[in-house]
C-alpha cells in the first residue's frame, strides 16, 4: 500500500513538473503570437525611429464627421499622414478631394488598397514614411498621431507646405499654431490649422525670435 502511495506521489510530482512547464511554454507562445500579430497590423515599419513610432488606431465615425466639415469649401490635392485602414481617405475622396494616404504598414495598406480597387476609387495608397516624404503639393493635410509626434510635424510642415494649405489635426492638437476653427469636443475633436496663419504667428512668437 505504501509502495503504491509512493508511487502515485511521484507521477503526481513528474506530471506537475512537466505539465507546468509545457504550460509555461504555451501561455509565453500564445503572448508571443498575440503580440506578433498586433505589432503586424498595429505597429508601423521598423525603420520610423522609435521616438516617431505612432501605432494604428481608427478614426471614430464622428472624428470622420468632423474632419469633413472643417474642409467644408476647399478643393484639390489631400494628404493623409498614416492612413491605416484608410477610412479618413475614402471620406474625403467621397466629397472630391484627390486623395493620398501614406502608410508604412503593410498589412494596413493591403487592406486599404484593396478596398480602393474593389469601390473602383481613384486613391493612391503610397508605402511611403511621411517623414521622408516632400509634401509641398499638398492643399490639405490630414493628421491623426500622438501628442509626443505633434511638435516635430510643425516644423516639417511649416517649411514644406504652400502658403494656402489647411492641415486637419484630429485629437491631440499642435503645440504651438494657432487654429483656425475646431469642431466635435472630447476624442472626437478636430482642429484646422492654416498654414498662412502659423507662418505668421512662428514669426512673432517670442519661441522663434530667440531662435
Ligand atoms: C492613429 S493611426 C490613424 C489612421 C487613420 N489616419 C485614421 O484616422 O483612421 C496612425 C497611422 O499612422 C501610421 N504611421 C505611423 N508613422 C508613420 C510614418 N512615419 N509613415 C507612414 N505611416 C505612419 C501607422 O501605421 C497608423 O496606421
Amino acid at each position: 500500500m505504501e509502495d503504491c502511495i509512493e508511487v502515485i506521489l511521484e507521477q503526481r510530482s513528474w506530471f506537475s513538473r512537466h505539465c507546468s512547464h509545457n504550460v509555461t511554454l504555451l501561455i509565453g507562445s500564445a503572448f508571443a503570437g498575440v503580440y506578433g500579430l498586433w505589432a503586424a497590423f498595429c505597429m508601423p515599419g521598423l525603420r520610423v525611429p522609435f521616438r516617431l513610432k505612432v501605432p494604428f488606431l481608427p478614426s471614430t465615425k464622428e472624428q470622420t464627421a468632423n474632419v469633413i466639415k472643417l474642409l467644408d469649401g476647399r478643393k484639390g490635392r489631400l494628404a493623409d499622414l498614416g492612413s491605416g485602414d484608410g477610412r479618413l481617405v475614402f471620406a474625403a475622396s467621397s466629397v472630391g478631394f484627390q486623395c493620398t494616404g501614406f502608410e508604412i504598414n503593410s498589412m494596413l495598406l493591403a487592406y486599404s488598397r484593396s478596398k480602393a480597387w474593389w469601390r473602383g476609387n481613384d486613391i493612391h495608397f503610397i508605402k511611403k514614411d511621411f517623414w521622408k516624404t516632400d509634401l509641398s503639393k499638398y492643399r490639405n493635410v490630414t493628421v491623426f498621431l500622438a501628442p509626443a509626434v505633434m511638435g516635430v510635424l510643425e516644423e516639417k510642415l511649416l517649411k514644406e507646405l504652400p502658403e494656402d494649405a489647411r492641415v486637419i489635426v484630429c485629437r491631440f492638437p499642435f503645440p504651438r499654431w494657432p487654429h483656425s476653427c475646431t469642431a466635435g469636443s472630447g476624442l472626437n475633436q478636430v482642429w484646422a490649422y492654416d498654414v498662412h496663419t502659423a507662418r505668421e504667428s512662428s514669426r512673432t512668437s517670442p519661441h522663434q525670435r530667440q531662435a
